[in-house]
């Protein structure tokens, strides 16, 4: 069977960019193949959590993962900080990542840009440690989305470099993997670009939002002035309304008020009063589940640590292979 690794920052509560952007397909794929799914809290500490935070993040994005459908029986769901072989790997990685390289990626840029009071070396070799995630279980499909894409071509060079370097056939090359045209964009509410907690609370529909904090939501989603004449083109805010009501709502009603757009008398309170009851009656069994979720935190504790305790194997036996093939040898 085919390796899947994937995994998700703990850097805030999981959004509809998430759900539809991934984890959509980590449900279909958890059916189908050896998957790893974690949530990655080392990659969150280049941005400095303070330690109430921190695990707090973790707990509510693995309750999230349940709530969805992540099934810890199906797949291997786990913490990364739990997995500590990581760091060895990580370590043996950055003795052949380049420092050229990992300045001219382009996440690394786009911090420096963005924090430049916050430019640590966790951030310049994130890519090593996202290789190190993938490699340590021999994962071959990453399903991510297309920004993560130069950080791919990153764990293939490592892989193939060590492969290289010590004339093995380790470690395979990963791939970017999606189920072709199934991967959607989702759209952030600001009417820019896609959905982003980066972009601040107001442009991303939270899993765990209230249907009031939803309507609100919606209600404030940048839109345009309407269409002056019939037929008129979409505008880019008008086509990301309809991308999110593409999401959960019924193709009668979007034709409705795309027929509406065309005829030029579309009043966007209506379809976004639509999205908004639409996102909420799609969430409310995922928040049912989440709230039962986290009344009960034995059984989030027991995932934990069965998901640990599989992740270990694959990882402890990687750690072993690669300590013997770098020249690690026992006294
Ligand atoms: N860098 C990914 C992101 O920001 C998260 C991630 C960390 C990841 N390690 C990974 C994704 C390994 C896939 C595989 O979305």
């Amino acid at each position: 069977m085919e390796t899947v690794v994937s995994g998700i920052r703990s850097t805030g509560n999981l959004h509809l960019g998430n759900y539809f952007g991934a984890i959509q397909n980590f449900i279909k794929l958890q059916n189908t193949h050896h998957c790893f799914f974690f949530i990655a809290d080392y990659h969150s500490l280049t941005t400095h959590p303070n330690p109430v935070d921190l695990h707090k993040n973790v707990r509510e994005v693995l309750i999230e993962y349940l709530a969805v459908g992540l099934d810890p029986e199906k797949a291997t769901l786990f913490v990364q900080s739990d997995l500590p072989e990581l760091t060895e790997l990580y370590l043996f990685l950055n003795m052949n990542a380049y420092l050229g390289e990992l300045q001219r990626s382009a996440s690394f840029k786009d911090k420096v840009r963005s924090q430049p009071d916050n430019v640590n070396a966790g951030l310049l070799t994130y890519p090593a440690l996202m290789a190190a995630d993938i490699l340590i279980h021999k994962g071959t499909h990453v399903p991510v989305g297309k920004d993560q894409e130069q950080h791919l071509e990153m764990a293939r060079n490592f892989a193939g470099r060590f492969n290289r370097m010590y004339q093995v056939d380790y470690f395979p090359e990963p791939h970017a993997f999606n189920f072709g045209s199934s991967l959607v964009k989702v759209p952030g509410l600001d009417g820019k670009g896609k959905m982003s907690k980066s972009e601040g609370e107001g442009n991303a529909i939270f899993l765990k939002d209230s249907p009031e904090i939803i309507r609100k939501k919606i209600m404030k989603a940048v839109s345009d002035s309407g269409p002056s004449i019939p037929n008129q083109k979409k505008s880019p805010a008008a086509k990301n309304l309809f991308d999110l009501l593409s999401l959960c709502t019924d193709p009668k009603t979007i034709k409705f008020f795309d027929q509406e757009h065309k005829n030029g008398t579309i009043r966007y309170g209506d379809l976004k009063k639509q999205l908004a009851e639409d996102l909420i009656n799609f969430l409310k069994p995922i928040q049912e589940k989440i709230k039962e979720f986290s009344e009960n935190p034995v059984f989030v504790r027991e995932v934990a640590r069965l998901g640990a305790a599989k992740a270990r194997i694959s990882a402890q036996k990687t750690i072993r292979e690669v300590r013997e093939i770098i020249g690690f040898k026992p006294f």
